[in-house]
């Protein structure tokens, strides 16, 4: 074992455990900060999954830029131009460091679940950092970076909201939003390479691929706390999404995604019923 490990006296060294380490990633302020952060937690690192570990004020950190605005203040713009693709990457971008946040957010905050949780939103930090750099370099090749444009804050807000409650984090937040990229993307794909960007739209399939694995991590976890609760899973989440106020969502549904993302067949006949 790595000495480093071990603060003297033998007692365990705090700061690198696996989700205190997850912590001090989330309150990074600057994305290659942030993105370090992620990079440094080792599958080896200590798991603690008992502890319950202080907030540190501030989160989660991000930089001064992108200036946060109402979601209709963002606008939207052609594709026809470098700057209207640059744009819709930009926001892409945004939902990707917001996600790096979720997922750190979701580890340390959240105690006394198995080992294999915090391994799997480990794995999803791992990965949204890696969709949030793919972006960030190709907005520097089209001469943007991250900050350049407007951002709105909806994912945080129901961060937020469920920052209380596992269980409505788990429905609202991969189960709901993440579900939602999955329906999103298949139409934001077509209009980058319509636009003739093969290699932004080449970005959104390796975005696509991951975020059925995330949102079946969503389901997984989903299902266990149900499972636990002696809860129904599907008239848990319009309990949820009701008391939560979850967005209202609109087709068309990328069912062949969410299949692979482990929804049901009564549940996404609920999505359909609307
Ligand atoms: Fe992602
Ligand atoms: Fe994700």
């Amino acid at each position: 074992m790595d000495s480093s490990k071990t603060a003297p006296g033998g007692q365990e060294d705090d700061t690198h455990g696996m989700r205190e380490q997850a912590l001090a990633a989330l309150a990074a302020t600057s994305w290659p900060d942030k993105l370090a952060g992620v990079r440094a937690i080792a599958d080896d690192a200590r798991l603690d999954c008992e502890r319950v570990l202080a907030p540190i004020a501030g989160l989660p950190g991000r930089p001064p830029r992108p200036e946060l605005v109402a979601p209709a203040e963002v606008r939207h713009r052609s594709m026809a131009t470098q700057e209207g693709r640059a744009a819709l990457l930009h926001a892409l971008a945004h939902i990707e460091f917001n996600a790096v946040n979720l997922a750190l957010d979701i580890m340390w905050r959240f105690a006394g679940m198995p080992e294999a949780f915090y391994r799997d939103w480990l794995r999803v930090a791992r990965e949204e950092a890696l969709h949030f750099d793919l972006l960030r370099q190709r907005l520097d090749t089209l001469g943007y970076e991250y900050g350049d444009f407007p951002a709105h804050n909806g994912l945080w807000d129901m961060a937020e909201r469920t920052q209380d409650d596992l269980l409505a984090r788990l429905a609202l937040v991969p189960r709901t939003l993440e579900a939602r990229g999955l329906d999103a993307s298949p139409m934001i794909r077509n209009k980058l390479a319509g636009a003739g960007d093969a290699q932004s739209a080449a970005i959104v399939d390796i975005i696509l691929r991951d975020e059925i694995g995330h949102v079946a991590i969503g389901n997984h976890w989903y299902k266990q706390q149900c499972a636990l609760a002696g809860k129904e899973p599907v008239a848990c989440y319009a309990e949820l999404a009701a008391r939560y106020q979850a967005p209202r969502l609109r087709g068309p549904f990328n069912l062949e995604a969410r299949r692979a993302a482990g929804f049901d067949d009564d549940e996404l006949a609920a999505l359909q019923a609307g």
